[in-house]
């Protein structure tokens, strides 16, 4: 036993303020209540169902992660948020058809009590959506002392005694670092002359940060990942993690390719094509949306399988990632992967997948993980990047001088080596010889 981090209690409410109030979020926030009021179980949600061994494989000691570390439990989570549109949380969970009426309607006082508060929006941002529920300021730079004003509110009139804010709006056009995100002096000049390269994500993520709260992107615009954010949420030691719910399609992708290299099979080539109707079909439509997206998505298969040492395996790899919007599947998406695999002698083999699957009951657990995991870093003084969440993630944020982590059993013993690190306990390297000597 190493000596455990100091972790300040989980006392009080916990805050978890969405940005964007749309199928992920309505999902999220309705599932809590709903588990809270024992008419759903917790599926999918590390935090509430996940075990974590300890010591050796003898001890035979696996409690649950709730119960090894202090979590906020889901009594004490109060939501808010902000959208574009005005409909309450009901409403909005309603259009964003993901769950059964019948289980909308015994949830729905706490779902109608839930009202967004004005956005900070701006079209160029997001080319299809439009709205009225939308903040006006003289600048960026008042348009973030709003939010900062809200979330201030927001948290006397809870009586909440911490925050967390996770970004579930929109995909956001695809945008470069620049000049003014590299320090924060230059960010906090481009806010008061409401630089272009400022999209409303970022306005969100220096409110939080300014703030000292734990901030997630769930989705992948460059939203906290330049300098400036990492400059601030330094100085208020705020955790930080993204970028992009690592959900549907990416996931599985992240458990096949993995499987693959590890037996030195030769991938050709990985097409991927999904079909989606839900709003967020409708955005990534636009193609600025798209681009943003597809550099999430392709990014995951060239770290996995490291072209650089295994050329003749790897190398001419064609990765093609495609959405499509189709209204009639609604949040329900149909992924299709077609993977032309090479094996002895260079023999060709092809592997099909077909994954019917539900978007945001994919994307709410760990929207809700992510919250929980990031108010336990901020207790137990971690800031900046969380690279041990990035299990969470189809992009993860990482150290510069290092490159991103994306195989899911990697990051996953990564997530349970930090929590057993934070706690004093023997990390676990799975070598095991003590168990033969
Ligand atoms: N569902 C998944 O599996 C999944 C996985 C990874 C990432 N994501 C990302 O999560 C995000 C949310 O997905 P969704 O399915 O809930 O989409 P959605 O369209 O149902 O919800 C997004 C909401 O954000 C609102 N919004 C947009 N810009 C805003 C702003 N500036 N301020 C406040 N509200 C704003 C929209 O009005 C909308 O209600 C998207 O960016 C999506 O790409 C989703």
């Amino acid at each position: 036993m190493k000596t455990p981090r100091n972790i300040a209690p989980a006392q009080g409410k916990l805050g978890v303020l969405l940005v964007g109030l749309g199928a992920v979020s309505t999902t999220t926030i309705a599932g809590v209540f709903a588990i809270r009021k024992g008419l759903a179980p917790a599926i999918g949600s590390l935090t509430q169902m996940g075990t974590i061994r300890l010591g050796k494989r003898t001890e035979g000691r696996s409690p649950k992660i709730k119960d090894f570390v202090d979590l906020a439990t889901l009594d004490d989570i109060v939501f808010g948020g902000w959208d574009i549109f005005e409909e309450d949380c009901c409403a909005a969970a309603r259009t964003a058809g993901v769950l059964e009426p019948a289980l909308l309607e015994k949830i729905r006082p706490e779902m109608e009590a839930i009202k967004p508060m004005p956005a900070v929006f701006d079209q160029r941002y997001v080319k299809r959506l439009s709205g009225p529920n939308v903040k006006k300021g003289r600048n960026k730079k008042d348009l973030a002392d709003q939010l900062v004003a809200d979330i201030r509110r927001f948290k006397a009139t809870h009586n909440c005694t911490r925050l967390v804010m996770v970004w579930c709006g929109s995909t956001e056009v695809f945008m470069k670092e620049g000049p003014v995100h590299q320090s924060l002096a230059a960010f906090e000049q481009g806010l008061e002359q409401s630089d272009d390269a400022i999209p409303s994500s970022m306005i969100y993520a220096y409110a939080a940060l300014s703030e000292g709260i734990p901030f997630a992107n769930a989705a992948p615009n460059l939203t906290a990942d330049v300098p400036a954010m990492l400059e601030l949420a330094a100085r208020t030691q705020a955790p930080v993690a993204g970028n992009d719910m690592k959900t549907g399609q990416t996931l599985i992708k992240t458990v096949i390719a993995p499987g693959l290299k590890a037996r030195l099979l030769g991938v050709r080539g990985w097409y991927s094509t999904n079909i989606l109707g839900n709003r967020d079909g409708e955005v990534l439509d636009d193609p600025e949306s798209f681009k943003t997206k597809e550099e999430s998505k392709k990014s995951a298969l060239d770290y996995i399988f490291q072209p650089h040492l295994y050329p003749e395996l790897y190398k001419d790899l064609s990765h093609v990632v495609r959405i499509n919007y189709y209204p009639p599947r609604g949040d329900n998406k149909e992924g299709w992967d077609n993977i032309d695999l090479v094996g002895w002698l260079g023999y060709p083999m092809q592997l099909k997948i077909n994954f019917l699957c539900r978007d945001s009951i994919l994307a709410a657990p760990i929207v809700l993980d992510s919250a929980l995991f990031l108010d336990l870093a901020k207790r137990a003084g971690m800031s900046g990047i969380q690279e041990w969440l990035s299990f969470y993630f189809k992009a993860p944020m990482h150290a510069k001088e290092v490159y991103p982590e994306h195989d899911l059993f990697i990051q996953l013993m990564k997530l349970k080596n930090t929590l057993r690190y934070l706690k004093g306990e023997e990390l676990i390297t799975h070598l095991g010889l003590e168990y033969y000597d």
